[in-house]
């Protein structure tokens, strides 16, 4: 596997993959700054930092990113809060090989501010999702998913802690699972 994760935000994903020792092999941001460039940087891995606005659109960013993974010779994808939805050219270039990590049960709570959502429908059990990235949005196949329970005290801050913590289990398990499949062929 040569794994590229794509990132906008702290990039605390990005650290729990970097952390069980995947074969990351590029680090994409598309924020100048953010927390996943500094941790990429200091794991040492190949980062390159591509701000969409550079871009007259998202067909002319998304032959960008094919451009800047083939030159990696990335083949796997993992998105770990990547702030921009990806064109059918680049999901079509890598069929069953682009992951994702939302915070909700999907297909509940797609889209943005997935906790704020959960909250504000009342819901009792929330959790997380891993699942193949396809045309839509948070729509593609799920691969493993993982609940946690709304406290009655909780607010967003609360409950974003927890299902963070749960993501930064269950997306390396995931992915490592990929990999030893891939190890296997
Ligand atoms: C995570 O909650 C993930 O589920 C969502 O974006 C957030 C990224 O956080 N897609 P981080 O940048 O990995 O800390």
């Amino acid at each position: 596997m040569r794994l590229a994760v794509l990132a906008s935000g702290e990039g605390t994903n990005l650290q729990a993959i970097l952390d069980e020792g995947l074969p990351v092999v590029l680090v994409v941001c598309n924020r100048a700054g953010a927390g996943c460039v500094r941790r990429a940087e200091a794991a040492g891995v190949p980062v390159v930092v591509s701000p969409h606005g550079a871009w007259a659109s998202r067909e002319a960013y998304d032959a960008e990113l094919l451009r800047i993974l083939g030159e990696r010779d990335v083949d796997t994808v993992a998105l770990a809060g990547f702030m921009r939805i990806l064109g059918p050219a680049l999901v079509r270039a890598f069929p069953g090989r682009i992951v994702n990590i939302h915070p909700s049960l999907l297909p509940a709570f797609p889209g943005l501010h997935a906790i704020r959502q959960a909250l504000e429908h009342g819901v009792r059990v929330t959790g997380v999702t891993v699942h193949l990235v396809d045309e839509g949005v948070d729509t593609g196949p799920i691969l493993a998913q993982r609940a946690v329970q709304v406290r009655e005290d909780d607010d967003e801050d609360s409950l974003a802690c927890r299902i963070h913590a749960v993501e930064h289990v269950l997306y390396p398990e995931v992915l490592r699972r990929l990999a030893t499949a891939d190890d296997g062929r």
